[in-house]
C-alpha cells in the first residue's frame, strides 16, 4: 500500500501540489514577449514556474497536454519549454507571428474525420493537426471552418455533448464568449461578467478552466458560473514547479511493489483505484493519469478506505465498521444519515477487504478474508444470502466490469468470468501483473 501511495504521490506531485504557494514575481505575463524577434525568442526560454500567462493550452489525440507561450511550448505537466516548431512545424512557418492565439482539441462524434484533431488559431487563420501533421487544406480562414467566429481570438475550448447541450466549442475574445454549435454552426454570443477575460482555456477531466495571468478559474461551460474558491495559481495545479511542490520527490515504485486498497467502476465507466489517502481515475488516459487526495472528492473518507463499490448511481465506501454512501454524480455528496454501521446497512461486521457489484445485478459480493458473502441490496433487511469459501487468500480489492471480475492480491490481479466462477473455482487462474499502462508504475 505504501508504495502505491508513493506512485500516486509522484503523479500527484506532477499534476497537483498542495504546498503553500510561494509568491513569485509576475515576470512574463504580458504579451510583449510575443513580439520579440525570432532570435531573441530563442535566447529567452520562458519559465512557467516564474508565473506566466499562457497563450493557449490543448491536449493532443494521445492525451499529451501542450501549454503554449510565444514560440515555445511545454509538453505535459513537467519539463522545460521547447520550441513549438519542433512539434507543430507550420505554425511558425506561415506567419512568423511567434505565438498562437488559441487552441483546442476537437470533440465531434458526428464528424470522425475532425474528431480529436488539434485546432490552432493564429490571427485570422485556423490550422488543423492530427498525429502532429498539418491536415491538407490548412491553414485557412477561421470563418471557413467556424462561420460567425471572430479572428484574433484569445482562447478556445471544446465542450462535448453532455457537458454542453451538444458538441460545441467555446471561443473567447476580450470579455465575449462565442458558443459555437458544431452540428448546426449556430453561434451564441455571451458575456460572463464575473469570469475574467481568458487568455487560454482548457478542458481537463470533464471540467472547464479559464486561464488568466498565472491564475485559473473553473467555470460551468453552459452558464459560465464559477463555484468554489477561484482564482487559483496554475503553478500549484497544472505544472511541477520546485517552490510549489509538496516537498521531497519520491521514487517511482516498481509495479511489482504496488498494492491497492479498493477499486470500483460505475455504470458510466468511471473507474477509481484507492490506496492510502489517494485515489486515481483509471479511465482517463485521454487526459493523462492523475491522482488526487480522496478528501478532494469524498471528504468524510479522506483517510483511506477498506472497500468501495458502485451501485445504482451511488458509490459505497466501507471503512472499519462504517458505510458511507455518496451520490455518484459530481460533486459527490454524502447521503443524509450516513455513515451508518456495516451491521445496519449490510447486516455484517467489519472489517471488509473488498466488495463489488456487477452491472444490472443487486448483489454485493463482499470479501472478508477467504470468504465471499453475497448480500441482496434490493431486499430489506439486508442479510447475507450465500457464503462461499474462496480459493484465494489476501484479496484486498475487487471490481466487476463487462469482462468479468478482477480481484487484486499484492501487485497481481486474477480475472474470473463471473463471481460464481470465482466462488466455485478450485484452481486459481494465472496471476496477471499490474502494468504501467494501467497504474503508472515502472517495470
Ligand atoms: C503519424 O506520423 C508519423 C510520422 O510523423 C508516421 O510515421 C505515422 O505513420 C503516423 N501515424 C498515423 C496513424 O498516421
Ligand atoms: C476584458 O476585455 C474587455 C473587452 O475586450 C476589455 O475592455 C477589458 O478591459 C478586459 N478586462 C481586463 C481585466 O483585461
Ligand atoms: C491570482 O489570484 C490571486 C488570488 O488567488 C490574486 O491575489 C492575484 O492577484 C491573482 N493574480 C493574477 C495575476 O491574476
Ligand atoms: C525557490 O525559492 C528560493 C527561496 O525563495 C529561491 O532561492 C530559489 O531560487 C527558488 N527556486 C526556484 C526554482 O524558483
Amino acid at each position: 500500500m505504501r508504495l502505491l501511495c508513493e506512485t500516486l504521490f509522484l503523479v500527484l506531485a506532477i499534476a497537483f501540489s498542495y504546498a503553500a504557494p510561494t509568491l513569485h514575481d509576475f515576470m512574463m505575463a504580458d504579451h510583449g514577449e510575443a513580439h520579440l524577434t525570432d532570435e531573441a525568442h530563442h535566447e529567452a526560454k520562458p519559465d512557467r514556474c516564474a508565473g506566466i500567462e499562457f497563450d493557449a493550452i490543448a491536449p493532443d489525440e494521445k492525451g499529451n497536454t501542450f501549454f503554449f507561450k510565444g514560440d515555445h511550448l511545454w509538453n505535459g505537466f513537467r519539463g522545460p519549454a521547447q520550441l513549438t516548431k519542433e512539434f507543430f512545424k507550420e505554425l511558425n512557418d506561415h506567419h512568423h507571428l511567434g505565438h498562437v492565439d488559441a487552441a483546442f482539441r476537437m470533440h465531434n462524434k458526428e464528424k470522425p474525420q475532425d474528431h480529436d484533431h488539434i485546432y490552432f488559431f493564429l490571427d485570422d487563420k485556423v490550422f488543423s493537426y492530427y498525429n502532429h501533421t498539418l491536415e491538407e487544406g490548412y491553414p485557412k480562414d477561421i470563418q471557413l471552418d467556424f462561420p460567425g467566429v471572430p479572428s484574433h481570438l484569445d482562447a478556445a475550448v471544446e465542450c462535448p455533448s453532455g457537458e454542453c447541450t451538444s458538441d460545441s466549442v467555446l471561443f473567447f475574445k476580450g470579455d465575449e464568449v462565442y458558443n459555437y454549435d458544431l452540428a448546426t454552426q449556430a453561434v451564441k454570443k455571451r458575456q460572463w461578467a464575473h469570469l475574467p477575460n481568458c487568455t487560454s482555456a482548457f478542458r481537463w477531466l470533464e471540467h472547464h478552466y479559464c486561464f488568466h495571468g498565472h491564475n485559473f478559474t473553473r467555470f460551468n461551460p453552459v452558464s459560465g458560473a464559477v463555484e468554489g474558491t477561484y482564482p487559483k495559481d496554475a503553478r500549484r495545479y497544472f505544472m511541477k514547479c520546485a517552490n510549489f511542490s509538496h516537498g521531497s520527490d519520491v521514487q517511482v515504485p516498481k509495479c511489482s511493489e504496488v498494492t491497492l486498497d479498493a477499486i470500483t467502476s460505475d455504470d458510466s465507466g468511471k473507474t477509481y483505484a484507492f490506496a492510502g489517502h489517494i485515489y486515481m481515475r483509471l479511465d482517463t488516459h485521454r487526459d493523462g493519469k492523475h491522482a488526487f487526495p480522496i478528501g478532494r472528492a469524498w471528504k468524510e473518507v479522506a483517510n483511506g478506505v477498506d472497500a468501495v463499490f458502485s451501485y445504482s448511481d451511488k458509490i459505497y465506501f466501507i471503512k472499519g465498521n462504517q458505510v458511507y454512501i455518496y451520490k455518484s454524480a459530481a460533486p459527490s455528496t454524502l447521503i443524509e444519515g450516513y455513515p451508518k454501521s456495516l451491521k445496519d446497512e449490510l447486516g455484517i461486521e467489519g472489517p471488509v477487504n473488498a466488495a463489488f457489484v456487477c452491472a444490472d445485478h443487486h448483489i454485493v459480493h463482499v470479501i472478508q478474508g477467504q470468504k465471499m458473502r453475497d448480500i441482496d441490496l434490493s431486499a430489506t433487511p439486508r442479510m447475507v444470502g450465500s457464503e462461499f469459501p474462496l480459493p484465494l487468500s489476501g484479496i484486498e480489492a475487487g471490481m466487476c466490469g463487462p469482462d468479468g471480475v478482477k480481484v487484486f492480491v499484492g501487485s497481481n490481479y486474477y480475472h474470473y468470468e463471473s463471481p460464481m466462477i470465482l466462488a466455485l473455482s478450485k484452481l486459481n487462474p494465472i496471476p496477471i501483473k499490474i502494468t504501467p499502462d494501467i497504474f503508472g508504475c515502472v517495470d
